[in-house]
């Protein structure tokens, strides 16, 4: 696979062609998710909950960031490497600072924050020293305590319009990458519209520019046997973990995954 860079990734958006992401934490799925074509692998601190069996994701660690993406690093082949600040790591300007420069040493391409407009200042300090940001908008499971629980997020006009603001201000602001995470469909659509980076959907619709699931989500694996809506088990049908892959990657770039009953409604 050609070396996937945040203009190609732009340029996908111009084309209209969508884009495949996946969470990832090591080499050996890596390297099988690049071969599948994904263009971004996600290491999320989901696996606070799928790998290490935690209920949130509130306990992973920095350094247990770092240690996953050195991981998939080594298998990678070309795709964009994608980190996420886990809980806290933004608590101060300083913090930020170090806890970003820990991911890309240890190989991400660009670091994912939680929030919204407040990481505005968070997110320009750091494009402007040389980290690329993505910033991960509407469900924000590190913040689940605040929000009652795992819900879907601006649902109502008044919230609704604090995201789209927030989405454009975070842009202004230099963020890279939007992810939304459990956000009305046609809230989603409109978010991609106003904004000229690329956006990815998790549980907001087909009308992004890309989308992202859980690796262990799509492959059927599950510890709590609780599936969120927006998912779908993608070995169905599949004879082996590659197939499955690759038949994510196809659903994303041909637009027959999401269907709109994993998608939410305002
Ligand atoms: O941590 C993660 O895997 C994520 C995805 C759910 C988008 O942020």
């Amino acid at each position: 696979m050609p070396e996937i860079t945040l203009t190609t990734l732009q340029s996908l958006k111009l084309k209209g062609e969508k884009i495949a992401m996946l969470t990832c934490y090591d080499a050996t799925f890596a390297q099988a998710a690049c071969q599948a074509g994904v263009e971004i692998l996600l290491v999320g601190d989901s696996l606070g909950m799928v790998l290490q069996g935690h209920d949130s994701t509130l306990p992973v660690t920095n350094a247990e960031m770092a240690y996953h993406v050195a991981s998939v690093k080594r298998g990678n082949e070309g795709a964009l490497i994608l980190a996420d600040l886990p809980f806290m790591a933004c608590a101060t300007l300083e913090q930020t600072f170090a806890n970003s420069a820990q991911l890309m040493q240890a190989g991400a391409h660009m670091v994912k924050v939680e929030g919204a407009a407040w990481l505005a200042e968070s997110i320009r300090l750091l494009a402007e020293r040389g980290v690329p940001v993505c910033a991960h908008m509407g469900l924000t499971p590190q913040t689940v305590n605040v929000l009652g629980g795992y819900k879907v997020q601006g649902r109502n006009e008044a919230q609704a319009r604090q995201m789209r603001a927030d989405a454009i201000a975070l842009e202004q602001a230099g963020a890279a990458m939007i992810l939304l995470e459990c956000v009305p469909s046609e809230l989603a659509a409109e978010i991609t519209q106003a904004v000229k980076v690329p956006v990815i959907g998790i549980g907001a619709g087909s009308a992004v520019d890309g989308q992202v699931l859980v690796l262990h989500d799509m492959l059927g694996l599950s510890l709590t046997g609780r599936v969120p809506k927006f998912v779908k088990n993608f070995m169905v049908g599949q004879p082996d973990i590659q197939s499955a892959l690759s038949a994510y990657v196809t659903a994303v770039k041909e637009v027959s995954f999401p269907g709109t009953e994993h998608g939410f409604n305002a």
